[in-house]
């Protein structure tokens, strides 16, 4: 399902989600203004906007206030992958040289900081108390989410239980929070809510599950990062977790190795282990169960094009090469 299939859904609100990403870039500092366009403009999928503005029509929205919450969501995104090309030493991020790489790591942090808060004014332009609280509690358990992953570094006896709690936590609950504010910003009933909730928690566990297989096997031109950053930081991610699972001693040794030292010198060795003994497969069908979910959980919506724009998303999510 390609992305401009399920965009021309919301043609309108996507342009005015542009729109008000441009204007609130704005800063009278000149280093912010460069920085924050420099990453805005790269591109990126527009994911996230995209799942607020359907799950918003879904619900009947009439207003503007989802076009304001949709570009909130991208800022806290845009926001999180400034911190975290710094944290994870990355140098290529939507197929250009990351932030930090031009602009040096300081700079980034402080963009990054500069995102998330003006993120917050917007909210509070919202004037909608229930909004600030699930996004206040959602970027709280980012960071967190965060600060886990780096305390698995380096550890290969990384469970899957704790993996699967920082994916949630770094990841899937942005798209949680934003299905969700646009279910509350729609004055849907609890069950609508709920539903949205459910259905972005599941569709932003798979997004990331799929992340961490793309990252052994995707095609470097198309995902625009580099291939391996994630065992570069010793990340146990599920690849890994499964084949260790599988392998004989001396996979086991190889991959415990690579993990412990954040090494990638056996990179191809590891991406063919990881893909030979399942992982990838693995992670897939896990991935597709979590889209499955997603799809079960958006039952309590009336039928409308944007339910279905919703569906066609979660499908995005698994089948994706970028
Ligand atoms: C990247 O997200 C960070 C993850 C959660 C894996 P996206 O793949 O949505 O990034 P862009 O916005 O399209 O660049
Ligand atoms: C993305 O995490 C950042 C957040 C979700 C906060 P990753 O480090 O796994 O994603 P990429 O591969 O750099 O996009
Ligand atoms: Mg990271
Ligand atoms: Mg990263």
């Amino acid at each position: 399902m390609h992305l401009e299939r399920i965009r021309s859904l919301v043609s309108a609100d996507f342009e005015e989600v542009d729109r008000v990403v441009q204007y609130r870039l704005h800063s009278p500092v000149a280093l912010v203004d460069q920085v924050a366009s420099y990453i805005i403009h790269a591109g990126g999928k527009r994911l996230r906007p995209l799942l607020v503005l359907l799950a918003a029509r879904a619900c009947g929205h009439t207003g503007k206030d989802h076009v304001e919450a949709a570009a909130i969501i991208e800022f806290i995104h845009t926001a999180t992958l400034l911190h975290d090309d710094v944290v994870d030493e990355s140098s290529l991020r939507r197929g250009r040289d990351t932030a930090n790489e031009v602009f040096g790591n300081a700079t980034s942090v402080l963009v990054g900081d500069f995102l998330y808060s003006r993120a917050f004014q917007m909210m509070v332009s919202l004037d909608r108390m229930r909004v600030m609280s699930i996004m206040a509690d959602a970027t709280n358990t980012i960071a967190e989410g965060e600060v886990l992953q780096l305390m698995n570094a380096g550890d290969p006896d990384t469970t899957e239980a704790r993996y699967l709690e920082v994916i949630y936590r770094k990841t899937a609950r942005l798209f949680e929070a934003g299905a969700q504010i646009a279910a509350v910003l729609s004055d849907a009933p609890p069950e609508v809510e709920e539903a949205l909730s459910r259905y972005g928690k599941h569709v932003g566990t798979a997004f990331q599950l799929v992340d961490d297989a793309l990252d052994y096997q995707a095609d470097e031109a198309d995902l625009g990062k580099h291939l391996g950053d994630d065992l570069a930081e010793g990340k146990p991610t599920l690849p890994l977790i499964y084949a260790l699972q599988q392998g004989n001693t001396q996979q086991r040794e190889m991959i415990q190795s690579a993990i412990r030292n954040g090494s990638v010198e056996q990179l191809a060795e590891i991406t063919r282990a990881v893909a030979s003994l399942g992982g990838l497969a693995y992670t897939a069908r896990l991935a597709q169960s979590e889209v499955d979910q997603a799809l079960k959980s958006l039952a309590p919506l009336p039928p409308s094009p944007f339910a279905d724009g919703l569906r066609q998303l979660a499908e995005f999510a698994v089948k994706r090469k970028h």
